[in-house]
């Protein structure tokens, strides 16, 4: 059998490294050929090639380097690109994971091919068709022909789609594989030493000019909140960020230091804006560059609380109790919801609900909590899925 694995940014790299451990652990007689293809959609180390190493991801056989662009531009030239591997490889399957634009380029170039699609982490659903991932939801679970479900509830989105229920697995969160493996190793990093290798100085914000030396502020355990931001619909529009970034300044960091892992494209966007120089030189925050995954993992597991518009901090909240406010108006992971028993509150982008979760979430305490089959053994059930179906 040959297996085609896709990733394109950085929210695959930690989806994927445990299918393809599955797959090696699998393969002691080389029943899979297995290639990796790397789209190029996120291409600086710290998006990408820092993930490779620390998941162990071994380099992708093909890189596509399609990078930045529209969307259409992104989903385009991945078809073109990836139309003409598929033609050289003739693999059995594509398996695509996430909602990413590689996940809607590559599903839908591999049903033109006539090549089976395995969609790892179907059915979500945020039923707004306003998120570009939304859409590259729809479309590849549509096409897919074994959906891998994270959780019960979109299991029941798939069938209430008229998805039958033969190509529906219900296989747990993959990504939790991956925090299982990691966790450890995680524990073990000094939260002093993450500020000093990825501090990003005023000076450098602002100006693009060298690192200052780092402030002497040091977050004492639990003492530190995390804030992570990167949807256009939060840094899109002066509007919407202009407030955030008041409240985060302006009340957050007054109560604890704030620890902010910066986006490229969020900090394209503090830059337009002008609002650059208030976050850099507040006291209190401390911008950081975008985090690998050991890295972020270990602040996660230090944090007071999260502020977020992250899908997959949501998840990672839930599993380690991290309080975690998701400033989206909806999600596509209800399971992490504290209605549903998670860690996090959907508080949109308005300033006041913002403001009462974050002083409720303040108080409240940490209550790790596991979904149904995310218990560190979902890729082993992805692969089974894959080797069994049509039998
Ligand atoms: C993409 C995904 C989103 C995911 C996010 C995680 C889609 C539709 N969106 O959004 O679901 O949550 O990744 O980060 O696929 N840039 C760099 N270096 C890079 C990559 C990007 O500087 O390595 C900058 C570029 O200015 C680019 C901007 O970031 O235009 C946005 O990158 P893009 O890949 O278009 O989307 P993300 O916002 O990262």
């Amino acid at each position: 059998m040959k297996i085609i694995s896709v990733v394109g940014a950085r929210p695959n790299f930690m989806k994927i490294a445990p299918f393809i451990k599955a797959v090696n652990n699998h393969n002691t007689r080389h029943s899979i050929i297995h290639k990796l293809v790397h789209t190029g959609q996120h291409y600086d180390d710290s998006m990408s090639k820092a993930f490779f190493e620390e998941l162990e991801i071994p380099e992708a056989d093909v890189n596509l380097k399609i990078g930045s662009g529209t969307h259409a531009e992104q989903v385009g030239q991945t078809m073109i690109a990836f139309e003409k591997v598929l033609k050289a490889e003739r693999p059995d399957w594509v398996v695509v994971v996430g909602d990413v634009n590689a996940t809607l380029a590559c599903s839908v170039t591999a049903k033109k091919e006539w090549i089976k699609v395995c969609h790892i982490e179907a059915g979500l659903r945020s039923h707004d068709l306003t998120m570009p991932e939304e859409i590259n939801r729809l479309v590849t679970d549509r096409i897919s022909d074994l959906l891998l479900a994270p959780d019960t509830l979109s299991v029941e989105n798939l069938r209430s789609e008229g998805v039958p229920d033969s190509k529906i697995r219900f296989v747990g969160n993959i990504m939790i594989d991956t925090l299982e493996t990691n966790r450890k190793k995680a524990e073990k990093i000094n939260i002093g030493d993450i500020i000093e290798r990825n501090y990003k100085g005023p000076r450098q914000t602002i100006q693009g000019s060298r690192k200052t030396a780092v402030p002497d502020t040091r977050p004492e355990k639990g003492d530190f909140s995390v804030v992570t931001l990167h949807r256009p619909s939060n840094v899109d529009s002066r509007e919407v960020l202009g407030p955030i970034v008041n409240f985060l300044t302006d009340e957050v960091a007054e109560d604890l230091l704030l620890l902010w892992p910066i986006h490229p494209r969020t900090k394209k966007m503090l830059s337009e804006f002008g609002l650059s120089e208030k976050v850099a030189l507040h006291k209190n925050i401390i911008l950081l560059e975008p985090l690998g995954y050991l890295d972020m993992l270990r602040l996660n597991m230090g944090a007071r609380l999260i502020l977020t518009d992250s899908g997959g901090l949501q998840e990672e909240c839930t599993v380690l109790g991290t309080p975690c406010l998701t400033l989206r108006r909806n999600t596509e992971r209800p399971v992490t919801l504290r209605d549903h028993g998670g860690a996090s509150v959907l508080v949109g982008n308005n300033i006041d609900v913002i403001r009462e979760e974050y002083h409720k979430a303040l108080s409240g305490r940490r209550n790790p909590v596991r979904p149904e089959l995310w218990d560190g053994n979902t890729a082993e059930r992805c692969l089974k899925a894959i080797l069994e179906y049509g039998r």
